[in-house]
C-alpha cells in the first residue's frame, strides 16, 4: 500500500502528524508520501509545526498560498493531480475542514482514489461557515471516516452515510499534544511573555464571522477594557492581523499583549497554564477540554458540542459584550470538574494505523 498524506494548514499538521508517525511504523519507507499544499505559509503558520512536531519533509510543495475559495481550492486541485497521477497512490489521508481538505477530497474522488477523512462527521449546521461546506462534501466522497466523538455518528446517519465506513477512533491533536506533554511542560511560555501561570486570558480568533466585519472593533474593545482586571495575551493569526490594520484609526490598543502567532509548543504552554482562554478555534476548545482549562468560544455555534457537554467549553455567542463576564464567570465557577471525551487518549492514530494496515497475523503469532 502506497498513501498519500494531504495537508497545508496550521492545525492539519497537528491533526496528522501522528497519523504519519503512526503508518511510518507499519509500512515501510518510500509508501509514504507528504504533500503541503502551501494554504498556510508564514514560518509561524507552517514550518515551525512540521518541526516541532517531527512531520518528515513534505515530498510536495503545491504552494497555492492565499486566494479566494475558488483560488485557493481550484489552485490545489490543479497542481495535486498531476501528483496523484506520479505517485499512484492506494489511498489519500486528509484531516479536517480547510479548503485543502475539500480540494484534496474532489481531486481524489474524480479520480477513484480512496480517501481516509480524519476528524470527520462534525456539524456545526451553519452553512455560512466556509469548514461546513468542506465537512459536508470531504464526508460524503471519502471511503474511511475516522470520528473522534460520538455525535458524529449520528450526523453522519443523518446523511444517509452507512456504519461501514464509520470508525469511532479518538481524537488525533490529542494524540500529539499527549506526545509532547515533557516538552510542552519544558517550554515555560508564561515566564518568557512576563506572565504568572494562571492568572491570564489567552485569545486566539481567526474566523470570518468575527474578524472580517465591524465586530473586530468592538472585540479588541472590550479585550482592552478586560486588561484592566486580567492580562490579555493574544498571538494573532495573520487574518485577524490583516484585519486589525485594515481599521479605521488602528493603534495597538493599551494593556492588550499582542503577539506573533505562537509555535505549537510555547502555544500549548500557554494554553496549558492560562487561567482561561478566549477563542473561535476549533481545536483550541477540545485541546482546552483535554487540558481542563476554562474556555469561552466567541461564536454562536460549535461543531464541537462534546467539549461544551463533558469538558469545559462555555459558548459565548457571537457577541462581544460578552467578553465583560468572563471575570465574574470564573470567580463564581467551581474547579472545572472533567474527563476527557471517550478516546481522547493519546491512541486514536494507532487506532487509525490498526484500520488501514491491521498488523501481520502471521507476526503477531509468531
Ligand atoms: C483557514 C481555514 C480555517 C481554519 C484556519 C486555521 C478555510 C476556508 N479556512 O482559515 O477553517 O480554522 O485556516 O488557522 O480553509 N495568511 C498569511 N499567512 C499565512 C496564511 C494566511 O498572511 O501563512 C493570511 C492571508 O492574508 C490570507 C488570510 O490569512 O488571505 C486567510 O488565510 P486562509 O488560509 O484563506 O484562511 P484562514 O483564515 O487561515
Ligand atoms: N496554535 C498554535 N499557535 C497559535 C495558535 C494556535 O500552535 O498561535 C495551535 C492550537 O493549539 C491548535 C491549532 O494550532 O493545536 C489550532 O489551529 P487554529 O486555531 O488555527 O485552527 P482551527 O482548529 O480553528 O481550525
Amino acid at each position: 500500500m502506497r498513501i498519500l498524506y494531504v495537508v497545508g494548514t496550521r492545525p492539519n499538521f497537528v491533526k496528522t502528524a501522528p497519523v504519519i508517525a503512526a503508518m511510518r511504523s507499519r509500512l515501510p519507507e518510500g509508501r509514504h508520501a507528504i504533500v503541503h499544499t502551501g494554504q498556510h505559509y508564514d514560518r509561524l503558520m507552517s514550518e515551525i509545526f512540521l518541526d516541532e512536531l517531527g512531520v518528515p519533509a513534505p515530498d510536495h510543495m503545491l504552494e497555492v498560498g492565499s486566494g479566494t475559495h475558488a483560488q485557493q481550492t481550484a489552485r490545489t486541485m490543479e497542481r495535486l493531480e498531476p501528483v496523484i497521477e506520479n505517485e499512484k497512490p492506494d489511498l489519500l489521508v486528509v484531516p479536517g475542514d480547510v479548503n485543502s481538505t475539500l480540494a484534496a477530497v474532489l481531486t481524489a474522488a474524480k479520480m477513484e482514489l480512496p480517501v481516509a477523512h480524519v476528524e470527520s462527521g462534525l456539524r456545526s449546521f451553519d452553512l455560512s461557515m466556509p469548514e461546513e461546506v468542506n465537512r459536508i462534501v470531504a464526508d460524503r466522497f471519502s471511503s474511511h471516516l475516522f470520528l473522534h466523538s460520538e455525535e458524529a455518528i449520528g450526523n453522519l446517519r443523518a446523511e444517509g452515510i452507512g456504519p461501514e465506513r464509520m470508525h469511532f477512533v479518538g481524537n488525533t491533536m490529542i494524540d500529539t499534544l499527549v506526545a509532547l506533554q515533557d516538552r510542552i511542560a519544558a517550554a515555560g511560555a508564561a515566564a518568557k511573555l512576563g506572565l504568572s501561570p494562571g492568572s491570564y486570558l489567552l485569545v486566539t480568533l481567526h474566523r470570518p464571522a468575527l474578524v472580517d466585519g465591524p465586530l473586530l472593533a468592538d472585540t479588541v474593545a472590550h479585550l482592552s477594557h478586560l486588561a484592566q482586571d486580567m492580562p490579555v495575551v493574544f498571538p494573532v493569526h495573520p487574518r485577524t492581523r490583516k484585519m486589525m490594520e485594515a481599521l479605521p484609526d488602528w493603534s495597538p490598543p493599551t494593556g492588550l499583549q499582542l503577539i506573533e502567532p505562537l509555535g505549537y509548543l510555547d502555544f500549548l504552554s500557554l494554553e496549558t497554564d492560562a487561567r482561561a482562554v478566549l477563542t473561535d478555534s476549533g481545536g483550541i476548545q477540545e485541546e482546552t477540554t483535554f487540558l481542563g482549562v476554562p474556555c469561552f468560544t466567541l461564536r454562536a455555534n460549535t461543531e464541537r458540542p462534546v467539549t461544551v457537554d463533558l469538558g469545559t467549553n462555555t459558548l459565548l455567542g457571537l457577541d462581544p459584550a460578552a467578553i465583560a463576564e468572563i471575570p465574574a464567570t470564573l470567580a463564581n465557577q467551581p474547579t472545572a470538574q472533567h474527563e476527557p471525551p471517550p478516546l481522547w487518549d493519546g491512541h486514536a492514530a494507532e487506532r487509525i494505523a490498526d484500520i488501514l494496515s491491521p498488523p501481520d497475523p502471521e507476526l503477531l503469532s509468531a
